[in-house]
């Protein structure tokens, strides 16, 4: 029997050719592009017929890559693909999980039921689960998060030697607490306000007890910047030493990067969900233990 049928989307390559090598899956061969008029093309060269197949394609830029991903994910069905698995190391639409205001579309639901007709299961890391509590209350597939807790702490452990975890906002305390834990440092959770894309206002608690710590901003995902800028520089208000940042997806819209480089922000590290020179938390071994379990 053949093995399983990696297909890797995005341009995560490193990320596919780790899996690839510890999970013993063929490494398969794929074109997509868009034409000049932006539409999708994909041809899957690989034999699929009677082969579970998994694709991975973290989900940042998600408009320009579901319409190709449900091309792909439809044309392996035709092909004979046995089951169809998703790897999406970050999963895009979780956000606006509510409305906010009259009329709003709840797009993760949508979203999910997109994601939902193509594939038979999916895997991520840490999802930003806030108003849900699990993927299960809109994906109906199997879907299974993870947390990339364990292999920050790993980073952490080599890297730090007081830490001090903080939490941007309530939403963060899931996996700022679970860090904190398992690192046996202390922790702080922040109020955010969001006043707009660019804008959010922040309450801190009193930090004196706290000034021999290396803070460590940790947040699940870096859009435009705005929260950890406004946090690092809160930070600097209350003299403490210039922080660390980890995130698990860095999306660094826009200029985010470039303005991050120009804060007090000693050192901005990401794991490898969506590929960028600040990476340095592998989620390969991660990803690929509960790959097995799923295979
Ligand atoms: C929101 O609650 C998330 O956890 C992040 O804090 C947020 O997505 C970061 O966005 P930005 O970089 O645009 O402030």
């Amino acid at each position: 029997m053949s093995n399983p049928l990696l297909l890797v989307l995005d341009n995560n390559l490193a990320l596919g050719k780790a899996l690839a090598q510890q999970q013993n899956l063929e490494l398969g061969s794929l074109c997509w592009r868009h034409f000049p008029d932006g539409e999708s093309y994909v041809r899957v060269d690989s034999p699929c017929a009677g082969r579970d197949v998994i694709v991975l394609c973290s989900l940042d830029q998600p408009d320009q890559k579901t319409v190709p991903l449900c091309f792909l994910a439809d044309l392996l069905r035709d092909l004979g693909a046995k089951k169809i698995g998703l790897i999406t190391p970050y999963l895009a639409y979780l956000r606006q999980d509510t409305q906010f205001q009259p009329g709003e579309a709840v797009s993760s639901r949508t979203f999910a039921r997109i994601i939902s007709t193509f594939f038979d299961w999916l895997i991520t890391v840490d999802p930003h689960l806030h108003r849900y509590q699990s993927l299960d209350e809109i994906y109906p597939l199997t879907g299974v998060s993870l947390s990339a807790s364990p292999v920050i702490a790993q980073w952490v452990r080599k890297n730090v030697t007081t830490p001090l975890i903080v939490g941007p906002d309530m939403e963060s305390r899931q996996w700022v607490e679970q860090l904190a834990l398992e690192l046996n440092c202390p922790y702080l959770i922040l109020e955010k306000e969001r006043l707009g894309d660019h804008e959010v206002r922040l309450n801190l608690p009193d930090l004196n007890a706290l000034h021999q710590h290396t803070p460590i901003i940790v947040d699940d995902i870096c859009s435009s910047g705005t929260t950890l800028l406004e946090v690092a520089e809160q930070l600097q208000q209350r003299t403490l030493p210039p922080p660390l940042v980890i995130v698990v997806h860095g999306l660094f819209a826009g200029g985010a990067w470039e303005k991050l480089q120009h804060s007090s922000i000693r050192q901005l590290v990401s794991c490898n969900s969506v590929p960028h020179h600040s990476n340095a938390i592998d989620l390969s071994e991660l990803i690929g233990e509960q790959l097995k379990k799923l295979l």
